[in-house]
């Protein structure tokens, strides 16, 4: 981040909704599926965003990581579901949201209130059913806040993203190459910011500084949209 971009208060007066962390889909009282999701760089865009002045709800999954300095809200979910519902409350007359979440696009069909025991019907099979893309959803909404997407890909990460972008109908992409050293559970990350007109490189930095680099750009392209308050 350019050390003469300050973010003092260019969010100051702005409802910021952050989701973060992966969800947890549970099989049985003892299973789950799960991603490598950390939470990280969603709980440094809701530290930022705070930073900024903005009032920052953060819903998080499951994550070992403590509430960031300055944030207002913050709601305890598992499951995509749970996600899923603490988002559309929170969002209602929030002016941002930015959806960092690993959301699992699958839970399985049937939660099996005892444990899944071995051997006795051979090798379970499950059933999968898929879960609501919380972003859509929001991005869908009318009205709707300013609406910034996240994507990890591996591969053609421009192609992928921008496509993201408008089929979710997106105001932002964040997009980030996933591989051993950035992205997922890594403390690096870098980004490649997508908008209707136009990209920008964000490159490889700590988490930490990526995210405050993150939300001057968010409130600058909100700011453009809407016109600066007085
Ligand atoms: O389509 P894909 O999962 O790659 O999109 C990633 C973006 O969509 C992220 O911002 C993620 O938080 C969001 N998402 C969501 N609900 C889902 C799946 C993804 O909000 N069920």
């Amino acid at each position: 981040m350019n050390p003469n971009e300050s973010l003092d208060g260019t969010l100051t007066g702005l409802r910021v909704v952050i989701d973060a962390g992966p969800t947890y889909e549970d099989i049985d009282p003892v299973r789950f599926l799960g991603n490598r999701s950390s939470g990280k760089m969603g709980f440094a865009v809701a530290e930022a965003a705070a930073r900024a002045g903005a009032e920052v709800t953060l819903i998080a999954g499951p994550v070992a990581l403590a509430t960031p300095a300055g944030v207002a809200r913050r709601v305890d979910v598992r499951s995509a579901l749970q996600m899923h519902a603490a988002v559309m409350q929170a969002v209602q007359g929030a002016d941002i949201f930015i959806a960092t979440a690993a959301v699992a696009d699958w839970r399985v069909a049937e939660y099996s209130a005892r444990k899944i025991k071995k051997g006795a019907r051979g090798t379970p099979v499950l059933e999968l059913v898929e879960n609501p893309d919380i972003l859509a959803e929001v991005a869908a909404r009318d009205p709707r806040p300013f609406v910034v997407g996240f994507a990890a890909e591996t591969d053609h990460v421009a192609e992928h993203a921008r496509a993201k972008l408008e089929r979710k109908k997106l105001d932002l992409l964040a997009a980030n190459h996933v591989n051993e050293e950035i992205g997922i559970g890594a403390d690096d990350n870098a980004l490649e910011l997508i908008w209707p007109g136009g990209s920008e490189t964000l490159p490889r930095a700590s988490k930490s500084e990526l995210a405050k680099t993150l939300v001057a750009r968010i409130a600058a392209h909100y700011h453009a949209r809407h016109g600066k308050p007085a």
